[in-house]
């Protein structure tokens, strides 16, 4: 007998049927609910609302697991590349010799951009935030290939995929490029995914550019962890922008956007400016730590809490010592390092933070790592919409496919005025609505 949920409303009885997941999670499923009772649900933030069914990553919150179609992330980390990685979330498997082949060639070969993507960056002010640049040349995109933005032609949705995991490196490396006025190169399509982005972020035409492995190596890891997180802000909105059947650039588009806030993926860059604050203002470390408890106080310990992990977050882990590895062998010395590490030890012997289950998230050390790379800070959640790409990618892929595919449409429960009358503006002086 499949099991079932009993709801009692206005002295009749509902029986709800339960849904349950391959790993044990289980969900009421309410699609017939305001059919049959007239009711909607109500769940601010969706923290109790599963918007899908999904098959490409698992995660559990309570034990810190991350799982990309059923691989732990450590696995991906050690043995994977982002490319193979990309691939396995995207089309579901690790890929065969022949299928790695062929994704890595059309991948690196489509990286080159349309000439007249450039002079998009001539009307963007220097300053502008890369996250803004790269949303909308990536938008921009639909414009160059009308003719192929089906959301249900397999071949066409497989080339939009080759191009977005190919440009978005070269488009991100020019939003650096023309913030600070040096020429764009092009992509070196004999060089890998990471090393080629970092050669477009670094080289001149005037001297030879090394890439360092170590450096390489780091970013295709970060670019790993970042690949997916099941139904986070961004993803969800990709997927809901998707639900228009819209085409996979404007989703993307509308993806990069939705991460670019500092609860997001702009977090990472939260961090570096919040530990380089405290750094300047002497190291007082337990200051801060009173003003994130303050409740009086609006500053949060960025980089700090995650909506679903209530332990580590299992990539923080792999940053950690990532970033040791990477400062190690770079040579680099880093107070906000050091700062952070204080940061973090402080914390977790902390009754608030311990109580309310506050750990260090994926973009607690990761900024550190970038900051050795000599990534300007803007472009930290540049670097984690490259790595979330394919996530993306993945997500708006298996919905389009999903025989339960709808329009994403939530309902409100409104608050708002009841019906009133339009007042003429010379009658205007008392706001107070006149009602019927
Ligand atoms: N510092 C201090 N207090 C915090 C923090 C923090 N970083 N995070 C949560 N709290 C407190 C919060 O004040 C609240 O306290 P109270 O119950 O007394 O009102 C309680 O913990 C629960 O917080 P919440 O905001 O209701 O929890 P949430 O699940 O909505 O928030 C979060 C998750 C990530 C938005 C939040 O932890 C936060 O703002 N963290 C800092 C920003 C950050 O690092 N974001 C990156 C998230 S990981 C990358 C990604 O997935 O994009």
């Amino acid at each position: 007998m499949p099991e079932t949920v009993k709801l009692v409303y206005q002295g009749k009885t509902y029986e709800l049927p339960v849904v349950e997941g391959t790993m044990g999670e289980r969900a009421i499923d309410i699609g017939a609910l305001r059919s049959s009772t007239g009711l909607i649900t109500f769940d601010p933030g969706y923290v109790s609302t599963g918007s899908c069914k999904s098959r490409i990553t698992f995660l559990d919150g309570e034990r810190g697991v991350l799982y990309y179609r059923g691989i732990p992330i450590e696995q991906l980390a050690e043995k994977s590349n982002f490319i193979e990685t990309a691939f396995l979330l995207i089309y579901g498997r690790l890929p065969e010799k022949a299928e790695m082949d062929y994704f890595n060639y059309h991948v690196i070969h489509h990286s080159m951009v349309h000439e007249s993507i450039k002079k998009f960056y001539d009307g963007f002010p220097n300053n502008s935030h890369p996250m803004a640049v790269c949303s909308s040349v990536i938008g921009s995109l639909a414009t160059f290939y009308q003719d192929q933005l089906s959301v249900r032609d397999e071949r066409e949705i497989e080339i939009a995929i080759h191009r977005l995991m190919a440009k978005l490196p070269t488009i991100a490396a020019y939003s650096y490029k023309k913030s600070i006025g040096q020429p764009f190169p092009y992509p070196d399509n004999t060089m890998g995914y990471t090393s080629n982005f970092l050669k477009m972020m670094f080289s001149t035409p005037c001297e030879p550019y090394h890439v360092e492995p170590i450096a390489a190596k780091a970013l295709d890891i970060l670019l790993i962890l970042h690949a997916d997180h099941e139904q986070n802000c961004s993803t969800s909105t990709v997927r809901l922008v998707g639900s228009t059947m819209c085409n996979l650039y404007a989703s993307i588009s509308a993806g990069i956007y939705a991460l670019w806030g500092p609860l997001h993926g702009g977090a990472n860059q939260s961090v570096i400016e919040m530990l380089q604050t405290i750094y300047d203002d002497g190291g007082n470390v337990q200051k801060y730590m009173d003003k994130a408890k303050d409740p009086n106080d609006s500053f949060r310990l960025m980089g700090f809490g995650h909506r679903v992990y209530k332990n580590f977050d299992p990539r923080s882990k792999i940053i950690k010592k990532l970033a040791d590895e990477v400062l190690l062998e770079l040579g680099v010395r880093e107070p906000l390092l050091e700062l952070a590490l204080e940061l973090e030890e402080i914390a977790l012997k902390d009754s608030y933070f311990l109580e309310k289950k506050l750990y260090p998230n994926v973009d607690f050390y990761s900024g550190i790592i970038y900051k050795a790379l000599n990534i300007p800070v803007n472009m930290f959640p540049v670097m984690f919409a490259m790595g979330r790409l394919p996530g993306w990618i993945a997500q708006w892929k298996e919905f389009q496919e999903d025989p339960e595919f709808k329009l994403g449409r939530p309902r409100q429960i409104y608050i708002g005025d009841t019906r009133r009358n339009y007042v003429p503006m010379e009658k205007r002086k008392n706001q107070t609505p006149e009602r019927d």
